[in-house]
């Protein structure tokens, strides 16, 4: 089932070496400077990982998800950092335009999008609407051809950089997510402002930031589907981008294991290298474990959803999954170093700040919990 054929193995491997060779020698000084990666970005826009399913016909790579899936642990296992502008930038802000999005959206947009040269993000938080997103308070009126958007946005992944944001804005609170609409919003309006950047714990080259709309007039052409219909636009972008970030998990986890793989065979305690103690044994035999079983899911996951089918419990599950592994990987990995791991001069302190995002964002480990509960209890 999860044999790759020779298009695939060469998406990952051309991944891995851009990845090891290009992005991981910088990734504790862009952890140190904050710095967002605009080269690496042009050139993971050059390489066509920035419109990885998108059609070529609207500029893009035109692959599946699971070649997407191969590519971004390959990115993450580098930086993290890295891998969540192209995370979103594939899976949030490309994805909803290329599923809901008309012929005139997809040329307009896409092939800046696919290439790198215009970066996207997706606003869907608010200040006081996270979890519960279909309490959207950020408001829209009609007013002619266009509609008027006020409110804040907040943990908003690639917004200081963002040309092309994707965001939600409701027609009447009351009816909560029944009066949501998706907008696809030109950042150099003058109703659009950046507000705030955040300072992180981890991934700390890409930027998060809150995002303010005074008075933003959009034309009613660049609404996505539907009045009222922004709230399943959400919803299914969601799917697909929990499927990302198990995949930027894996990357992360991985790393863990090979690096404390590596550090247990060099370093002597009692007289003997630490892989001989059965007590690093397990640890390492645990990780390894848990990641085969994460990537299963994530696997299993992405090709499902490459089969056209509706993917939302299983990119929950391999969500939940691939993210908890990541942060069991990233707290073993700082164990095994010791006290080494606690400093910065080691990249396991790095992993253990950069793991602890990915339980967060794109739904907490408790939503999808919900998500499979609630597709299992149907
Ligand atoms: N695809 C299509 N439609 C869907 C859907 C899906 N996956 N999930 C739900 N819907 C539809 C339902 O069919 C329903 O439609 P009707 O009204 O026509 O019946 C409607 O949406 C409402 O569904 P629910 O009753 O299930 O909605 P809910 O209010 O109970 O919320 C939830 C469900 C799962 C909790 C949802 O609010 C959720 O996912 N919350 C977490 C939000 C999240 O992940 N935020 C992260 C933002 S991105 C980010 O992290 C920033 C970044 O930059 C990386």
């Amino acid at each position: 089932m999860f044999e790759l054929t020779e298009d695939q193995a060469e998406i990952r491997d051309l991944a891995r070496e851009f990845a090891r060779e290009q992005i991981l020698p910088g990734a504790t000084e862009r952890d140190r400077s904050h710095e967002f990666p605009k080269e690496i970005i042009a050139q993971l826009g050059e390489m066509g990982f920035l419109g990885m399913f998108v059609p070529a016909e609207y500029g893009g790579t035109d692959l599946d998800v699971f070649s997407y899936v191969l590519a971004l642990e390959e990115i993450c296992y580098a930086d993290a950092g890295v891998g969540v502008v192209m995370s979103v930038q594939n899976s949030l802000a490309i994805a909803p335009i290329l599923m809901f999005g008309s012929e005139e959206q997809k040329h307009k947009y896409l092939p800046g999008m696919a290439s790198g040269e215009k970066i996207g993000c997706y606003a869907l938080t608010e200040p006081m609407t996270g979890s519960d997103a279909g309490a959207q308070k950020t408001r829209c009126y009609a007013d002619g051809e266009e509609y008027v958007l006020d409110g804040t946005k907040m943990w908003i992944t690639n917004g200081p950089q963002a040309d092309v944001c994707v965001t939600y804005a409701n027609l009447d609170v009351a009816s909560r997510h029944k009066g949501v609409c998706a907008f696809i919003v030109e950042t150099d309006n003058p109703g659009f402002s950046v507000s705030k950047v955040e300072d992180k714990m981890g991934i700390r080259c890409s930027a998060t930031a809150e995002l303010v709309f005074e008075g933003l007039r959009v034309p009613a052409e660049n609404r996505l589907i539907g009045e009222r219909e922004g709230f399943k636009v959400a919803m299914a972008t969601l799917d697909g981008g929990r499927i990302g970030i198990a995949a930027q998990s894996l990357g992360i986890a991985q790393r863990c294991l090979d690096l404390s793989i590596a550090y247990a065979k060099e370093r002597v305690a009692f007289g003997k290298p630490i892989a001989n103690l059965q007590a690093i044994q397990w640890k390492i035999a645990d990780m390894r474990t848990k990641i085969e079983a994460a990537r299963l899911l994530t696997w299993r996951a992405a090709k499902m959803k490459d089969a056209g089918m509706r993917v939302s419990a299983e990119a929950s599950m391999a969500k939940l999954m691939a993210s908890e592994v990541a942060n069991f990987c990233a707290y073993e990995a700082v164990q095994i170093h010791g006290g080494y791991g606690f400093s910065t001069e080691y990249e396991v302190e790095r992993l253990y700040r950069d793991a602890r995002i990915t339980t967060l964002y794109e739904g907490t480990s408790e939503i999808q919990r919900l998500v499979i509960a609630k597709d299992s209890l149907r």
